[in-house]
This record gives structure tokens, C-alpha cells and sequence, in this order.
């Protein structure tokens, strides 16, 4: 197999391969550091966590591998420089910020000498972030699974990116196999970054029922909701979401403030929260599109082996 590196800032991983950061508490110390372990790159979602808590998580992650650690941090959040403040402190590798960037983020991680890589979903942004100082960014295409700043496939998106700027560029959305990482590099992509097929796996903090939905799940199950924060977000349907589909009233009855702005159509963080900690019915369960294709929980060391395998069948043409 012959890869080329991926460079990102002064980083560069065994392999050109990306843990996507989920959110809430889906991707935390174990399944990142895990990743890291096989030579990826392991991020944790710091998106509903306090700076407390994110602090641990990677102390944590720093225990159980000495390999690449970075978070991701949606930029909706309102906690999004304090998390982003507390990750430097504790020597964070790199941070991802989803749904957005704001411009001091880059002069924070210059200064720190941390590599700032945002999401994006169009050329136009991916070249104001390189402007801006972004070490890479990371294309994420209508495939994914969480929230979306497009309605492109990343097969279209890639191309059109990686022609806009000179850094690399790391493509996201419906990458499940080795087939897919290895038809993402043909096109032009340096790395590729992976949700579902991870969130899928022994070291992912989901609870076993939010697994059991996605072995379960068939392609026609994964939906678009409008998320309050005001993007889509692709979800596996289920009871929750077919009251939402159906207008019932989900508003919620307190608020933490969790967002810089929502619609308060329902509690976004509570509802990922639920289905994290077991409840499929009135949780929110994000998923790429692709989840119907995942047969088994694998660990994240036979994900790998089984990527590499797939990688290099496809390489030979078999
Ligand atoms: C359960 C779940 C939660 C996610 N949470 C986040 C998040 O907190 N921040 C973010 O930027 N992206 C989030 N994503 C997107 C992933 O990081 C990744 O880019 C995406 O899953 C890639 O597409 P794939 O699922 O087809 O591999 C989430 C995806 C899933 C499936």
C-alpha cells in the first residue's frame, strides 16, 4: 500500500485517516485514543462537554496513547472559545471546529503553535480559511452524518476544493471502506476524515442501543432534519423524529444556553444526549448516510485491518 503523507501543520500521521469528531460524548478519550493508536488521527467532541470535563477526556486520551489527539468543537456552541481556550492548555495536537469558524481562532492556534482545521462545505470558504492561516480543512459533503453546510456530494465538492487552496484538503461524508478512502484519494483528497463507520465501533462512547439502531438501520431510514441550530442535520429516523416530522410540540421546558443561537424548536443537546446514554426513542441518533452498509461493531483496530485490506484490494484492482 503507498500512501501519501498527510501534513497537517508539523503533524503527520501514520495514515491519512481522520476519526470525525461526534458530538455528544459519542467520540470521547477511548475511541480517539484508540484511533491514535492505530496511527490515524483521534478527535474528541468537545461540543456539550464543560471545560472541566474536556480537560479529562484528554488527559485521558494522553494516558492510553501517545499518538495524535485533536477535538472538534462546533462553532455554534457557546462555549467555543473557552473549550477551544482549555484544549491549548492542556497541549491539544489540533483543533477542528464543525458548522462554522470564527476568524480569532486562527490567531489562537498561531500562537499557541496548535493547527486550527475547520469544516467546509464550499471552495469560497475553504480558501478564506487558508487565508485565514487553516493548517488543512477538512471538505465534509451531504453524505455525512451530523450536521450539513451543503447538499453536494463530496465526490463534486472534493475536487472543486482542492483546486481553491494549496493546503490540504481532507474530504468527509459517506467513507465507510477502504474502497471509498481509496476513490476519495483519487480524486485529489490528502486525507480522508470518518464519522459513522467509527461511531460504530467498541472504543465509540455511544450506548449499545444507539449501535443497535445503526446495525439495524436500512438506507431509507436516514433522514434530514432541520436541527435548531439552524442546518440540517442527517439522523436515523425514529419516534423522536416522526414527532418532529408530524409538528408536535418538543419545545423545551428549561435552557442552558448552550448555543450561540437556536430556534428552541426542541433541545438539540439534550436530545443527543439521550440517545448517547441509551434512549433511541426520544434521543436524537446522527448518522451518515451510508450506516445501512455496517453489519458488525468491530474494534477499532479490526476497522483498520479491515480498511487496509479493502484499501489494498482496491489498489489491485481485485
Ligand atoms: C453521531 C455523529 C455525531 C457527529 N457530531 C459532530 C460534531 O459534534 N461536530 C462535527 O463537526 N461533526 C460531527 N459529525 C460529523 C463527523 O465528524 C464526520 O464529519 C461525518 O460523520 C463524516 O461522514 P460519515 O459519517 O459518512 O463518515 C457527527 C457525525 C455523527 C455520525
Amino acid at each position: 500500500m503507498n500512501l501519501d503523507a498527510l501534513k497537517i501543520g508539523d503533524l503527520v500521521p501514520k495514515l491519512p485517516i481522520v476519526q470525525g469528531g461526534m458530538a455528544v460524548r459519542i467520540s470521547t478519550a477511548s475511541l480517539a485514543a484508540a484511533v491514535a493508536e492505530e496511527g490515524g488521527i483521534g478527535l474528541i467532541a468537545a461540543t456539550g462537554m464543560s471545560v472541566d470535563e474536556l480537560k479529562k477526556e484528554i488527559a485521558k486520551a494522553r494516558d492510553l496513547t501517545k499518538g495524535i489527539i485533536g477535538i472538534n468543537i462546533m462553532f455554534a456552541a457557546s462555549q467555543f472559545a473557552n473549550l477551544i481556550k482549555a484544549a491549548i492548555e492542556e497541549g491539544i495536537d489540533l483543533i477542528v471546529s464543525g458548522a462554522g469558524f470564527s476568524r480569532d481562532m486562527f490567531s489562537w492556534g498561531k500562537a499557541a503553535g496548535v493547527p486550527i482545521v475547520p469544516i467546509v462545505s464550499t471552495p469560497k470558504l475553504a480558501q478564506l480559511s487558508e487565508k485565514l492561516g487553516a493548517a488543512a480543512v477538512i471538505v465534509e459533503g451531504k453524505e455525512a452524518g451530523g450536521h450539513l453546510g451543503t447538499n453536494e456530494s463530496m465526490k463534486d465538492l472534493l475536487p472543486k476544493v482542492k483546486q481553491a487552496v494549496t493546503i490540504p484538503v481532507i474530504a468527509a461524508g459517506g467513507i465507510i471502506d477502504g474502497e471509498a478512502i481509496k476513490e476519495a484519494l483519487d480524486l485529489g483528497a490528502d486525507g480522508v476524515q470518518m464519522g459513522t463507520r467509527f461511531a460504530a465501533s467498541k472504543e465509540s462512547n455511544a450506548s449499545d442501543e444507539f449501535k443497535k439502531m445503526y446495525l439495524d438501520a436500512n438506507p431509507e431510514d436516514v433522514v434530514l432534519i432541520e436541527s435548531p441550530v439552524g442546518l440540517p442535520g442527517r439522523s436515523i429516523l425514529n419516534p423522536f423524529i416522526k414527532r418532529l416530522f408530524n409538528g408536535d410540540n418538543l419545545k423545551p421546558s428549561s435552557c442552558d444556553n448552550c448555543l450561540k443561537k437556536c430556534s428552541r424548536s426542541f433541545c438539540i443537546l439534550k436530545a443527543l444526549i439521550r440517545s448517547q446514554e441509551g434512549d433511541t426513542e426520544t434521543g436524537l441518533v446522527f448518522s451518515g448516510e451510508r450506516v445501512g452498509e455496517i453489519k458488525e461493531i468491530l474494534s477499532v483496530r479490526d476497522i483498520f485491518k479491515k480498511l487496509i485490506y479493502e484499501l489494498e484490494r482496491a489498489e489491485s484492482g481485485v
